[in-house]
């Protein structure tokens, strides 16, 4: 049994390009009739809690190796149920938009929360930085209004794909499928014919699954 966790990133749901992608993903996914598990994280449906002073310091006290005080306990738990969610996951698939050439905040949130040491990475100096998630794999679908791909210049104004590659190989999953749907703000007939391409790549690629 393989469990594939959705995490859902545009409000702006039946208007959503990346939502529409990532349901042909899904029902490729599903009719592929195997005993697969689905859970989905909607994140603007999602209360995640605040990254404030006590989980900061509960943070660094893990890093430290010391031992925190009460309220940095609960803290810490309250982070190891997102974590340990997360990590329950075999495969991951991500949809979001391009938000000022970045991630929309709340995917930003969610990655703060479960992107800790000793839940989803480590540090020692001998061996620097280690990835606690392997063994897993994941598709993401990005949405942008403009055509990144298209030129060098813009390329390197593209925040949104290399950030997620290299937030989820810095956790472990380097065996990451990029699906990209471009040029978005643009004429109907454009918008569709990125829609259907990036379509037909999710459905190719969620049969491999
Ligand atoms: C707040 C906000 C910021 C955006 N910033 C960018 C941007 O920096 N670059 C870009 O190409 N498109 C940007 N867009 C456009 C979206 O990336 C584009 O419409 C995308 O298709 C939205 O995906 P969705 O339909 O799944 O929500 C932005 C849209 C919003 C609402």
């Amino acid at each position: 049994m393989s469990k594939l966790l959705y995490i859902e990133t545009s409000p702006r749901k039946n208007r959503s390009a990346s939502i529409e992608v990532a349901q042909s993903f899904l029902e490729t996914y599903k009719a592929s009739g195997n005993d697969n598990q689905l859970e989905t994280l909607d994140l603007w449906d999602l209360k995640l809690p605040e990254f404030d002073g006590d989980t900061i310091n509960a943070k660094y006290r893990v890093m430290h190796g010391e031992d925190p005080n009460p309220e940095e306990i609960v803290a810490w738990e309250t982070i190891t149920k997102f974590a340990d969610q997360f990590k329950a996951a075999d495969h991951y698939l991500i949809s979001t938009p391009m938000w000022n050439f970045s991630i929309p905040y709340k995917l930003k949130h969610y990655i703060d929360i479960i992107s800790q040491p000793g839940l989803t990475w480590s540090f020692t100096p001998e061996e620097g930085y280690q990835g606690l998630v392997t063994g897993k794999s994941a598709t993401l679908i990005l949405a942008r209004g403009g055509e990144y791909s298209s030129s060098a210049e813009l390329g390197a104004m593209d925040f949104q794909k290399p950030y997620l590659e290299m937030i989820l190989g810095f956790i472990g999953i380097t065996d990451i499928k990029t699906i990209l749907i471009e040029p978005t703000l643009v004429d109907v007939e454009t918008k569709s014919s990125a829609i259907a391409s990036a379509t037909e790549q999710a459905v190719a690629h969620a049969k491999l699954l």
